[in-house]
């Protein structure tokens, strides 16, 4: 099975979302870099209705059924994960997502919204693949993008 990796996402709804459809897609786990907390915010009643919130109507309930593992050292855990390291990237010079051959055992890593992945995370990947636009946006939401890529991971790799 594939892996799928959030790197330090930024806003709930996205994250609740990029859980959801892993957990649609068949994972059994998705890692997170909780780097902006939104797993654990501070012990009050509206954090916690928060978190309701996330996993009745942003996940649909999907949170229940998908391990959540936090990571919390992304470099340690990125040089010890067996299997490649694929980083979705917003770069032409990545390889079009349609042509890339996935593995049993990738980690596809997704970044955050504003900043995508660290230079030092991006240097461990492996390789890295690209959704070309058709219009003049260049860039699509990351949980639009995670939906995308995972559909065509597993696509690629039961052919
Ligand atoms: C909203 S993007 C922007 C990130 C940052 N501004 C940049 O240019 O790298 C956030 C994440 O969505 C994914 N993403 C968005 N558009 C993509 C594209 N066209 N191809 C590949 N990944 C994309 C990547 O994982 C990226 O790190």
């Amino acid at each position: 099975m594939i892996n799928a990796f959030l790197y330090a996402p930024q806003y709930r709804p996205n994250m609740s979302s990029m859980i959801r459809s892993a957990e649609f897609y068949g994972l059994k786990k998705i890692f997170i870099y909780d780097k902006n907390g939104l797993l654990s915010p501070p012990n009050n009643k509206t954090s916690k209705a928060d978190m309701e919130h996330l996993a009745r109507v942003w996940t649909a309930g999907a949170i229940h059924h998908i391990e959540v593992v936090k990571v919390e050292d992304p470099l340690v855990f990125l040089k010890n994960y067996q299997g490649r390291k694929i980083a979705t990237l917003v770069d032409e010079n990545a390889r079009h997502l349609n042509d890339f051959q996935f593995m049993e055992n990738d980690l596809i890593l997704f970044g955050s919204e504003k900043e995508g992945l660290d230079k030092e995370a991006e240097e461990i990947m492996q390789h890295a693949v690209y959704l070309p636009s058709f219009g003049k946006t260049s860039c699509l939401n990351v949980a639009v993008t995670f939906g995308i890529v995972i559909h065509q991971a597993l696509l690629s790799v039961n052919a």
